[in-house]
């Protein structure tokens, strides 16, 4: 009976296998099959990357008592009898509705007017049980707090931003604000920051809804989520919705099996909100951001969708002199030479740079108290923290490569190949 859930969960954790809450999932239904291996497997690898995990714990001791009893001819594994009451009402997993939604039939995408599944007020929305679905929030960081990338702040501003400050001059022209943007790239490189700047610049609301998020904690449920965050962006107008990591939800629908129903599901979910943004600008826009665009299901991307690509690139050498400003400001410094840190880390990301700030400050703060007075972040402490990181886009730009090598047949990857080019990588 469990069956369909369980391969749906299976086929799930292989696109998210760092995802802890969805193989605890798996490892609690297949223990009550009694698949009791398989269970001790799954919970084996949940412990090797967090040992103090109780709930995985707990299954890993009633996986234990279950293959001992197997062992024991008495006891071969027969029929849902066999599982251990807690088990069965363990109040964490509603695996009725997990193996409704899980299941080979997929039911219509979910919209308004079912009683049961009506969305949340805006003002508990973001209260929602010890799980908050989305943030609403005023950021106020701007562009100017994103350093460097010039290109990507011009085209944010003509496509978005101020068609959205002169709604009747955009209309006018006949440009609609349907729709919304994707940002790509590299890891580490300002796509959230960016977006959350954009809500700061026009005074938005701004959501955000990390969609690997979704999926851990609401499996089986992710449809009327995603629909209770557009309603609540709505209701919040204007409002920026960000949808990060939507490569988790955008995940090519060709490239899922019959088992992965239920993200297929989401995938439908998340197009009918798309589509069903008016045309007219209801103070609604969306931003996404992944790391990976080309794993991202087409359909997302056509006209009226997530329609426009914007490429966030590695920071280039001033915008790596701002970023590490930015990050010194705060900090006891001596000594400090920007232009030659800038100079030495190409390819580092916004985040690795901050992380060389971070570094250094811990180095100059350890050498503090080994003299007992303030020892301000000086050159040698930032030599020393250069030689413990190593650039993290580096690994992005080679899959980058072979995607505008072999895979650029729209063109939707020309900006990337220029930049790939022009930095001799292609
Ligand atoms: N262009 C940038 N300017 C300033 N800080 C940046 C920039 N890019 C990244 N950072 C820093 O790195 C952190 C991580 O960036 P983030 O926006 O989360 O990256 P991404 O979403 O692209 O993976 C940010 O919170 C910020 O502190
Ligand atoms: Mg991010």
């Amino acid at each position: 009976m469990n069956s369909a859930a369980i391969e749906g969960l299976l086929a799930a954790l292989e696109m998210l296998p760092d995802n802890a809450t969805l193989r605890l999932n798996v490892a609690r239904l297949l223990i009550q099959e009694g698949r009791h291996a398989e269970a001790f497997e799954h919970l084996n690898q949940i412990l090797a990357r967090d040992a103090a995990n109780a709930e995985a714990v707990d299954l890993l001791v009633q996986a234990s008592a279950g293959l001992a009893d197997q062992g024991n001819p008495k006891n071969a594994p027969s029929d849902a009898s066999h599982v251990d009451p807690d088990t069965k009402q363990d109040p964490a997993f509603d695996w009725n509705r997990a193996e409704r939604d899980l299941g080979p039939l997929l039911p219509a995408p979910f919209v308004d007017g079912e009683e049961s599944m009506v969305a949340p007020d805006v003002a508990t929305a973001g209260e929602h049980e010890a799980y908050p679905l989305f943030d609403i929030e005023r950021p106020v960081v701007t562009l100017a707090d994103v350093g460097g990338l010039e290109t990507v702040k011009k085209r944010l501003s003509e496509s978005f931003l101020e068609p959205m400050r002169n709604p009747e001059v955009a209309r006018a022209f006949g440009k609609s604000l349907r729709g919304g943007l994707l940002l790509y790239g590299p890891p580490g490189c300002g796509k959230t920051f960016m977006a959350r700047a954009v809500a700061g610049e026009l005074g938005a609301s701004f959501l955000t809804a990390t969609l690997t998020d979704i999926f851990d904690k609401y499996i089986g449920e992710s449809e009327k989520n995603l629909h209770e965050i557009f309603q609540a962006a709505r209701r919040a107008a204007p409002a920026v919705l960000f949808l990060d990591e939507i490569d988790a939800v955008g995940t090519k629908r060709s490239n899922l099996s019959g088992g992965a129903g239920w993200m297929r599901q989401v995938v439908n979910q998340l197009l009918l909100e798309l589509d069903s943004m008016s045309a007219d600008n209801d103070g609604l826009f969306v931003l996404a951001a992944t790391n990976h665009p080309w794993d991202i299901d087409n359909a997302l991307l056509r006209p009226g969708r997530l329609d426009r690509m914007l490429l966030v690139l590695p920071p280039d050498r001033p915008a790596r002199e701002a970023i590490l400003k930015h990050h010194f400001a705060s900090r006891p410094i001596a000594g400090i030479d920007l232009k030659k840190i800038a100079a030495r880390t190409e390819d580092f990301s916004g985040a690795d740079l901050e992380h060389v700030v971070t570094t250094a400050a811990e180095k100059a703060m350890m050498e503090s108290l080994r003299r007992g007075t303030i020892q301000p972040v000086s050159m040698q402490h930032v030599n020393e923290a250069l030689k413990e990181i190593r650039p993290s886009t580096q690994a992005w730009l080679q899959s980058a490569r072979s995607v505008v090598e072999f895979a650029n047949t729209s063109g939707a990857y020309d900006e990337l190949g220029t930049y790939l080019r022009a930095r001799k990588l292609l």
